[in-house]
């Protein structure tokens, strides 16, 4: 093995400083010095000098966060102090009922002083504990029963708001930090969007996205999700660093040493201070970057805390003050069916209105017809609506007991509500899909865009604001609409004067003239990107003959598996898609014309080649050559899967400058990584 220099050792002890550093500005101040990208050459630094001298290696090191191969079951942990639990509360009275059993408890008149307590917010994750040994971390552990939990050390080191070592040279050799893992706003939106475009189940609300991504066994997994971590007591702590007399003041001792905690905690006194600090925060609520449900309510002082001590599993020293239900019960008056942008159909409740959260409801997602099988929501139930943050309001359940006698199971049409065309499962994903793709209203821009795309018909000026405007004038309906636009009604639109009308009748003209590949290619055929458009073109050579192949011919061309040959088959089988295909083709209305082309059913199409062909590709950070969407095309067309979000499953990411997160997390996955220069090496070999 060759040797760091000392220069290097050091180099590296330094990068990890800085990147705990980082680290501790970013989770823990929530103040960073240095832009993501800055941080991501240090991580990638370091990354490089580790893998260049393994045994530079430390545990605690930051790029150590995802290791170790999947587990096959989790660990039982017993809690050696239990993790406790939390009573509620739900109004005033109650809150200075809570204030006055404390009283009592600790024998404190009416004359003595207000209690002091610590006001927390109540974050809606999970619990977690965390054992560093010597400022290490060593073992995290969920709360389970509060007398045991899960082993889920593996998982809390991929959090990097979770500190692998604490700061500071006097720690305490033992020491149990508990806290919230939970998901922010931002990352639950972002998680649940990537989940739908994926065709996964969404997460019903941050807390069960958060227990669902902790509660994995494969790290990597884990990684990928967006969880942070706020620290709110000690458990089992060794004496040899005596903690601060306060909650608050211990809190921020545990800051100190690396520990996130809650901005928003405030000491506050009596029954009264507790009260303005519930209304406080009930009323910043909605602008907190994470979701809370209540406020947790602390005696502040801990000699206190011991001498109130415990009733079954919770302290009586804190309780929670819970905020009114976020969920409210109605009645599901009809099923509708949305087609969205790209077809997909998704099944809405219409409800009696109801408020939840002060917010009147008559609407919620069903989401999709597993959703919807999954908890049998029928019309006439009656059902649990619940809002959660900024999320759409949502159907969470039906009341059994209250469902109407003659009702019926709910199943998504087979057809198309806006256009009447078949509406199409696709295998792997629990979406269901319009196959009406040229014809359907619902769909029309996004298509029309695609099929004036560079890579498809190539329609230069065809912008997003014109197709806008000729959309929603109906001025097009088809692509066919697109030959039969004259001078006049295109001079009626916004920023269309002579010229650019001009320019744009001159592109419409050129554009005729194309090739069968990008002829196929602009359908807009699901699941047929460039690379396979390509690679039927050669097979067929014709575009009656592709028209006209089953599914089973079709399966025989090189890079079409049956979820493809079925999605092709449909879309040809639909008499709307026919329609569109002859007028584009008819001399008399589209005229578009392409040269013939011998079919090659032998010869292989390059993508076949390709080193891209089957991966699946993610891009980040600002390329210099190309645009983000030209590499894309170009990907594709080399039979890449172009993805935008870097998971487990990422092949490759292709990083150009001032790349952020998605690198970090990359690397943290241990995926491949190139910069745009081999790229287009890359790119360039196969022509
Ligand atoms: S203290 C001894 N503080 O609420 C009391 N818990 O209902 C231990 N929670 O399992 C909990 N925010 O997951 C505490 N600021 C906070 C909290 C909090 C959320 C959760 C925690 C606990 C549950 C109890």
């Amino acid at each position: 093995m060759t040797q760091p220099s000392p220069q290097e050792i050091a180099e590296a002890t330094d990068l990890r400083q800085q990147l705990r550093h980082h680290d501790y500005r970013y989770y823990v101040l929530d103040d960073p010095e240095i832009p993501d990208a800055a941080y991501d050459r240090l991580f990638q630094r370091l990354q490089q000098l580790e893998q260049r001298y393994p045994q530079l290696i430390t545990p605690d090191s930051p790029t150590q966060r995802v290791g170790g191969e999947p587990l096959a079951a989790f660990r039982t942990i017993e809690h050696r102090l239990p993790m406790l639990s939390l009573g509620n509360l739900f109004s005033h009275e109650e809150l200075i009922e809570f204030d006055q059993r404390c009283r009592r408890g600790l024998g404190l008149s009416q004359d003595d002083s207000e209690i002091r307590y610590c006001a927390e917010p109540k974050l809606d994750g999970l619990a977690i504990s965390l054992l560093y040994l010597g400022g290490e971390l060593v073992q995290g552990a969920t709360r389970g029963d509060g007398k045991s939990g899960e082993d889920v050390t593996h998982n809390v080191r991929t959090i990097s708001a979770v500190p692998l070592r604490l700061r500071g040279k006097r720690l305490p050799r033992r020491l149990e930090v508990r806290g919230e893992i939970f998901i922010d706003r931002t990352g639950f939106k972002q998680l649940n969007h990537q989940r739908q475009e994926q065709g996964e189940k969404l997460f019903a609300n941050p807390r069960n996205a958060a227990a669902g991504s902790l509660r994995q066994l494969d790290p990597a997994i884990t990684a990928t999700r967006p969880l942070r971590f706020y620290g709110y007591a000690v458990g089992e702590v060794s004496d040899d660093h005596p903690l601060p007399p306060s909650q608050l003041e211990m809190l921020r001792q545990l800051q100190q040493w690396g520990v996130p905690i809650s901005p928003e905690i405030t000491q506050v006194a009596g029954a009264e201070g507790c009260h303005n600090a519930f209304l406080h925060l009930q009323q910043q609520r909605q602008q907190l970057r994470y979701e809370i449900d209540g406020v947790v309510y602390k005696v502040d002082n801990l000699d206190q805390q011991r001498s109130l001590g415990f009733v079954s599993r919770a302290p009586r020293w804190a309780i929670a003050h819970k905020f009114p239900a976020q969920e409210e019960m109605t009645r599901v008056i009809a099923i509708d069916i949305q087609v969205g942008r790209t077809g997909t159909l998704t099944p809405v409740a219409r409800l009696e209105a109801v408020a939840v959260g002060g917010v009147i409801v008559t609407n919620a997602t069903l989401h999709n017809q597993d959703e919807l099988s999954r908890k049998d929501i029928r019309v006439g139930d009656m059902v649990i609506v619940r809002r959660a943050g900024d999320v759409i309001p949502e159907v969470v359940a039906m009341i059994p007991e209250m469902r109407p006698a003659e009702s019926t199971p709910f199943l998504l049409p087979q057809h198309c509500p806006v256009c009447g065309s078949a509406a199409v499962r696709s295998e792997d994903k629990a979406a269901v899909r319009c196959s009406g793709g040229l014809y359907c209203p619902a769909q029309r821009k996004e298509q029309l865009k695609h099929f004036a795309s560079r890579r498809a018909l190539d329609i230069e000026g065809m912008g997003d604001k014109l197709l806008e405007q000729l959309t929603s004038k109906e001025l097009v309906r088809t692509p066919a609409d697109l030959f039969t636009l004259n001078r006049d009604q295109l001079l009626t639109l916004e920023r269309m004067g002579e010229k650019s009308v001009t320019n744009l009748l001159a592109a419409l003209e050129r554009c005729r003239h194309t090739t069968l590949p990008r002829f196929i290619y602009a359908l807009g055929i699901r699941e047929v990107g460039e690379a396979t458009a390509l690679a039927l073109a050669n097979h067929f050579g014709d575009l009656d003959l592709l028209m006209a192949a089953s599914a089973e011919t079709l399966a025989e061309v090189e890079d079409v598996g049956p979820v493809v040959a079925a999605s092709l088959s449909t879309f040809f089988r639909q008499p709307h898609n026919r329609e569109v295909i002859a007028a584009l083709t008819d001399p008399l209305r589209g005229g578009v014309v392409w040269p013939t082309i011998a079919p090659q059913r032998d010869l292989q199409p390059a993508a076949a080649l390709s080193p891209f062909r089957g991966k699946k590709v993610v891009l980040t950070g600002t390329l210099s050559r190309l645009s983000r969407s030209e590499a894309k095309e170009r990907l594709q067309a080399a039979g890449a899967k172009v993805t935008s979000a870097v998971s487990a499953k990422t092949d490759l990411l292709i990083a150009g400058e001032e790349a952020g997160s998605k690198l970090e997390k990359a690397v943290a996955l241990g995926v491949e990584v190139i910069d745009e220069e081999r790229l287009f090496k890359l790119l360039e070999e196969i022509g």
